[in-house]
């Protein structure tokens, strides 16, 4: 499949999965349950949330994400945050919450569902003065250079065919000194049935790299600093929620502690 057949696949996934999870469903992006723990999956429980799930709870029954990237990430009032894949924008009212009026968050993402959904929440929230969402792709951000102090993702740069063109755009992005908080999904030696996969590409399995390439990919763009901040390897029983049906019992139990979420972290050079 080319690259954008498979960009196209993942956003009509993405699409599908966000009513499917507003209907009070589980995401079905992935012919499962849980995508990337989309509502009342377990994933999201995992995900490390503390009140900010009931504080915006409608918001988090359509959240994707596989971690919490603005965890002790030290976002401080004022600054600007840049969100890759930002979705449905669960992320994005957490970080506006954190900068305050005077500080900006930007959301990108490419499925006009998800725009259309982060637009609604960001409305009912009230932080239209703070939030803005961009569509966009990830790997050629709408973003000006040196323009941002936080970027932060969850779950999103997973399922990018061209990684290195997202970490050069990080880097970009950033302002000297800005940082990263990204949580998403790494892949150890995965089964050809897996990779090959687009419905296991979707839920974020599939197109993961090895945490060692990802923190590799994020200096080679000339981050330092970076690091795995935290590690959750997923059980048989918990890849069964992430790929639901599409991964089936036995595939689960072949990748099972060869895929975990992690949240890196890193900054730009002053
Ligand atoms: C797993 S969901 C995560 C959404 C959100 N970060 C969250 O935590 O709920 C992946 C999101 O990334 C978006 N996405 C995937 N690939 C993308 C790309 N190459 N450029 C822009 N957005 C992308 C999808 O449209 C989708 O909204």
């Amino acid at each position: 499949m080319e690259d954008n057949e498979l960009r196209q696949a993942i956003s009509t996934a993405y699409a599908k999965a966000l009513e499917a999870a507003r209907q009070g469903g589980g995401g079905g992006c992935c012919g499962g349950t849980g995508c990337c723990g989309a509502g009342g999956g377990t994933l999201i429980e995992l995900a490390g949330y503390g009140p900010e799930r009931t504080q915006h709870a409608a918001v988090a029954a359509t959240s994707f994400g596989c971690g919490n990237p603005l965890a002790f990430s030290g976002v401080a009032p004022g600054q600007t945050v840049l969100d890759l894949g930002s979705g449905a924008g669960f992320d994005l009212l957490i970080a506006a919450g954190t900068v305050g009026p005077t500080g900006k968050v930007i959301g990108v993402d490419m499925t006009e569902a998800m725009l259309a959904a982060a637009r609604d929440n960001i409305a009912r929230a009230g932080l239209e003065s703070v939030i803005e969402v961009r569509q966009g792709h990830i790997e050629a951000l709408p973003v000006a250079e040196a323009s941002v102090d936080w970027v932060i993702s969850n779950c999103v740069i997973n399922l990018s065919t061209d990684k290195p063109a997202v970490f050069a755009e990080i880097a970009r992005v950033l302002r000297p000194g800005g940082r990263i908080a990204i949580s998403d999904i790494v892949a150890e030696d995965l089964p050809p049935a897996v990779v090959a996969s687009v419905a296991g590409h979707a839920a974020c399995v599939s197109g993961a790299i090895a945490e060692a390439a990802y923190l590799a990919g994020l200096a080679g763009a000339g981050l330092v600093d970076v690091a795995a901040a935290e590690r959750l390897i997923y059980s048989a029983g918990q890849l069964r929620a992430l790929f639901g049906e599409a991964l089936g019992e036995d595939l689960a139990e072949a990748v099972a502690g060869k895929v975990a979420s992690v949240r890196f972290v890193g900054r730009k050079p002053e």
